[in-house]
């Protein structure tokens, strides 16, 4: 069957080809007049503004502390020395979590043996607990909550004597 330039179906279809064509050969290199910020459809690919950062600090169970999660602020918790931001977990760590005691304290003993008991956290004037008295499979468990924290938290400091800074 013939090309038939009179039907208007065949009509759109090479306009709609020359078109395309004309696409392909001359491609519009438009430069945007402001910088995008987001994708109407909700996939954003460049954030509005700049992600949350987090300094690497060195912490004392003194500075530690306060960072409890009251007031809606940060929580930090340290295991062995590392101290994680476990902002993130405040249905856990937060005033009312199941696991408040840990939030701004040196958890290392409660995980390693797995419980919240006061008798677990050293005063936060005193010297950082040594865990000398930890039998192996304390130690297990505790290196087992620290590959915990570490895969679902971020490392944000180290914990060292309160006199050591
Ligand atoms: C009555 C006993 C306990 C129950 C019913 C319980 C229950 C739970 C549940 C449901 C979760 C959430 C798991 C998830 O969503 O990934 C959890 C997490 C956790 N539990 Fe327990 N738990 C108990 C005892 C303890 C004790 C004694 C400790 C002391 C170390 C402990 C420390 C933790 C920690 C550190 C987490 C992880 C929270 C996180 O991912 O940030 N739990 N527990």
């Amino acid at each position: 069957m013939a090309f038939d330039l009179g039907t208007p179906v065949n009509t759109a279809l090479l306009l709609y080809i020359l078109y395309s064509i004309q696409r392909i050969i001359f491609p519009s290199n438009s430069v945007p007049q402001s910088v995008p910020n987001e994708f109407k459809n909700g996939y954003t690919w460049m954030p509005k503004s700049h992600p949350p950062t987090l300094l690497y600090q060195t912490y004392t169970p003194k500075t530690l502390e306060p960072f409890n999660g009251k007031e809606g602020k940060r929580i930090l918790l340290a295991i062995k020395g590392v101290v994680y931001d476990v902002t993130a977990g405040r249905n856990f760590y937060g005033p009312e979590g199941m696991y408040a005691n840990f939030a701004g304290r040196d958890a290392s003993r409660g995980m390693a043996k797995q419980s919240f008991d006061e008798e677990m956290l050293t005063p936060i004037d005193q010297p950082l607990d040594k865990l000398e008295d930890l039998t192996a499979e304390e130690i297990e468990n505790m290196k087992g909550w620290m590959e915990h924290f570490s895969s679902k938290y971020i490392v944000c400091g180290k914990l060292v004597e309160n006199d050591a800074v």
